[in-house]
């Protein structure tokens, strides 16, 4: 049989310390440990060569500092490296594109409130400023309100796929509960702010919706006065709008997320309802061994 070629592998692909150590007086490779240490030093790294290899340590540093006091990446590793069962699809993705939505409506509304002005005589000029004077003004206002119907259409999504895969049912009525909650608050943040831009279409449109909850049983009228915050829709109402648009209800929709959170990653993921649990296996009866003991009957051994 001929001989195959033996194959070397460069040194500079092997990890240094699975290496072959050069053979005695040879010159040993660029950057490695010189083989005569008495001759040629190693090159004394200068202060700048110093300061250099801290600052690539440092944000390993800061983290390393910071998880040492949160205990953050234990967190984290149960979080990110949790089980999920098999089968798990596109419709478990729901959820997280839901959390993605209110993250956009987030960073863009803080962008916007940097320059809307929370008044009945102001609150329309600030919306045109933002859309033609500011620098990515017009695409920040859209993303908000498009990101508004995204963030709804995807809930509702979510919340047909946790129906559908029966995830509401023990042990996650809670969070059911929990998602539930979530959905009417996501709901009142599209109502309150679509009042913000104060033209007509939001006026007359705030108008129909506070109406259509004071038709609600025994709260409803408490609820349109409260929303109304006056005996007609005016200023005193795109001030409390403004205030549960930006304050209450985004607070509370964090703090709910968490919860949510907490719960998905503590009760792990309902498996898809297709998915039948293995059969257990079966012992396979073992023939009984002719020991030569006597049975508990006392019949004789055969
Ligand atoms: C702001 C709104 C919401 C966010 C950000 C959110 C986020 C999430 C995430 C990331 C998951 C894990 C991944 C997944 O299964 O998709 C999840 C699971 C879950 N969510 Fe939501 N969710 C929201 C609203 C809702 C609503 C409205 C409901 C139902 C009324 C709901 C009920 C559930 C349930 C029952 C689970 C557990 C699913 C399982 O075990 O398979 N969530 N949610």
């Amino acid at each position: 049989m001929p001989k195959l070629p033996t194959l070397k592998i460069p040194d500079a692909v092997v990890p240094p310390p699975l290496r072959k150590p050069p053979k005695p007086g040879a010159a040993a490779p660029k950057g490695d440990a010189p083989s005569d240490l008495k001759t040629s030093p190693p090159p004394r790294k200068t202060d700048g060569d110093r300061l250099l290899d801290q600052a690539k340590d440092a944000p390993a540093d800061v983290l390393a500092w910071v998880d040492q006091r949160t205990g953050a990446s234990g967190f984290l590793t149960g979080m990110l490296y949790r089980k999920v069962p098999k089968g798990t699809n596109w419709f478990y993705t729901l959820g997280s594109a839901t959390l993605f939505a209110f993250i956009v409506q987030a960073v863009t509304g803080v962008f916007l409130a940097m320059f809307y002005t929370p008044s009945a005589t102001q609150a329309y000029a600030s919306i045109s400023h933002i859309n033609n004077d500011v620098p990515l003004g017009a695409l920040v206002h859209g993303m908000h309100k498009w990101g508004s119907s995204v963030m709804v259409i995807l809930i509702f999504l979510h919340m047909g796929r946790t129906f559908f895969f029966g995830a509401y049912k023990y042990p996650r009525e809670l969070n059911w509960v929990i998602g539930v909650v979530l959905l009417i608050l996501t709901m009142t943040m599209a109502f309150t702010g679509y009042l913000l831009p104060f033209d007509q279409r939001s006026f007359w449109a705030s108008v129909v919706g506070i109406n259509i909850n004071g038709t609600g049983p025994i709260v409803g009228p408490y609820l349109s006065d409260f929303l109304r915050a006056g005996p007609e829709l005016g200023a005193t109402t795109l001030s409390r709008f403004y205030a549960i648009h930006m304050l209450l209800v985004p607070g509370a929709i964090i703090a709910l997320i968490g919860a949510h959170l907490y719960l998905v990653v503590k009760l792990g993921t309902t498996a898809p309802p297709w998915l039948k649990a293995d059969k257990p296996k079966v012992a396979t009866p073992v023939a009984p061994l002719d020991a030569g003991v006597e049975g508990g009957n006392g019949a004789a051994p055969r």
